[in-house]
């Protein structure tokens, strides 16, 4: 018996899962959130230094294999450290292989089952499926084939979106379709002129919730929703940058019908390969780029017509490597064993941002060397800090000369946080950044 089969008895189990999930999916979430992570309850309060020392300290031991007292990592926006049991995963993937062969799907489908429970408990949400993908870039994929995109059609986005989406509408562009991007600088207008850009050829609009260069979170992102759900306009969330970082409920009906999409590699720990689009369970899309996992239960007897099976895989792809889901797993336990809700993990994050910010103000350089990427509070800021430099890129390489492992982005010099990151090291960093910016000033 090859995997498929035991894929279409899955299938069916996930029906009647779904049915149960309903009903204890709000009680696990009361478990897991210790906090309300409704849109209108954003008010977290960061953690002062001592709390984030004593959550750093807590979580350092479990962190060894990554060296992270040895080097200031600063790239937690990006790929934070794995803690050790990660390896556990990678092993445990290795030993169902040799020891399951061909079986070893069961086991597999069971770790992408706990991390779509982990991102169903994060994002509040009983409405949701969760199709697995290798990276964002080819779930997009999958849905912007599930639209009509006849020459002419439009497509409503920002100007600040990762290359994974905005590559991608390029491309459409040159095809003929007409792609708006409105600038996502100002905060405050942002819905309303995405808004303001809808009309009645809108085939989908994209935005990210967390901007990857600024770190900007787009709060009014449910207005958007609201108003591209009674026009009847697919809308695609960008969440990288904010899962298992900034709470988000998908709970509010017109975020319940929204597609979002995520993945492991940066805040989650889970690293590559477990990317997840999430759609409504009421989509009928049909994509024109899928692979064989879409419709496992039609395998033996395949229709004439292409068909999609009920549940989760509908935007998906084909046979892939699934030891990435295993160390996901591994991963996504440890932070249930620690506690890390989403309440503690935007406290610890807004307390870091918080006093990596106020230690940069201290530094006092010219604006025009160096500068905040935008002046709003850290509650209206993602995970990591955001800095405006003409010099980023040498920054950065400076930076990584003396162990502080930072990114740059154009003229966006980026410090990243992780929850087992304390005072002593973010201190540390930004001591490290006025040297570099002080003793290299003339030939910068
Ligand atoms: C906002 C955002 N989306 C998506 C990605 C990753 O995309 P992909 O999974 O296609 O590599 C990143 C990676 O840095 C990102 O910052």
């Amino acid at each position: 018996m090859r995997y498929c089969n035991y894929l279409s008895f899955l299938v069916k189990k996930e029906k009647a899962k779904d049915q149960a999930m309903s009903s204890t999916n709000r009680m696990s979430d009361s478990a897991n959130l210790d906090e309300s992570t409704d849109q209108e309850d954003r008010s977290f309060i960061g953690h002062t230094p001592s709390q984030i020392d004593a959550l750093a300290n807590r979580l350092a031991p479990h962190y060894t294999d990554f060296r992270i007292a040895d080097r200031i990592l600063l790239t937690g926006h990006s790929h934070q450290a794995w803690p050790n049991v990660a390896r556990q995963g990678v092993l445990e993937g290795y030993h169902a292989a040799a020891e399951r062969v061909d079986k070893k799907w069961g086991l597999a489908f069971e770790k992408i089952e706990h991390l779509r429970n982990y991102l169903r408990s994060w994002y509040n949400d009983t409405n949701g499926y969760y199709c697995p993908g290798p990276n964002t870039h080819s779930l997009v994929c999958s849905w912007l084939s599930s639209l009509n995109l006849k020459k002419g059609a439009q497509i409503v986005t920002t100007a600040d979106e990762f290359h994974s989406i905005s590559r991608q509408l390029k491309r459409l562009q040159e095809e003929g379709i007409e792609v708006v991007s409105v600038p996502a600088d100002s905060l405050d207008t942002l819905a309303d002129r995405l808004i303001s850009a809808l009309s009645p050829k809108t085939s989908a609009v994209l935005t990210s919730h967390v901007f990857f260069k600024t770190s900007h979170i787009f709060k009014e992102i449910g207005a958007l929703a609201e108003v591209a759900s009674q026009r009847g306009i697919p809308m695609l969330i960008d969440d990288y940058h904010g899962t298992n970082i900034v709470p988000f409920s998908l709970a509010p009906a017109p975020l319940a019908e929204c597609f979002l999409v995520t993945g492991g590699y940066k805040y989650l720990q889970w690293g590559e390969g477990n990317c997840f689009l999430r759609f409504p369970k009421s989509c009928r899309l049909r994509p024109l780029m899928t692979g064989w996992f879409a419709s496992y239960s039609s395998l033996a007897n395949p229709p004439e017509k292409i068909i999609y099976d009920e549940g989760d895989w509908r935007f998906a792809s084909a046979t892939f490597d699934p030891t990435s889901a295993f160390r996901g797993s591994h991963v996504a336990n440890f932070f249930t064993e620690q506690h890390l809700t989403p309440s503690t993990l935007r406290q610890q994050s807004l307390g870091q941002i918080g006093f990596l910010r106020n230690a940069f103000l201290n530094l006092d350089f010219p604006k025009e060397t160096i500068d905040l990427a935008h002046p709003l509070p850290p509650e209206q800021n993602g995970g990591f800090l955001s800095l405006r430099s003409p010099h980023a890129g040498r920054l950065e390489e400076i930076l990584f000369e003396k162990g502080v492992f930072t990114d740059s982005r154009g003229d966006i010099l980026r410090l990243g946080p992780a929850p087992y990151i304390g005072t002593g090291q973010l201190k540390q960093a930004i001591e490290i950044l006025g040297e570099a910016l002080a003793s290299t000033a003339k030939n910068l």
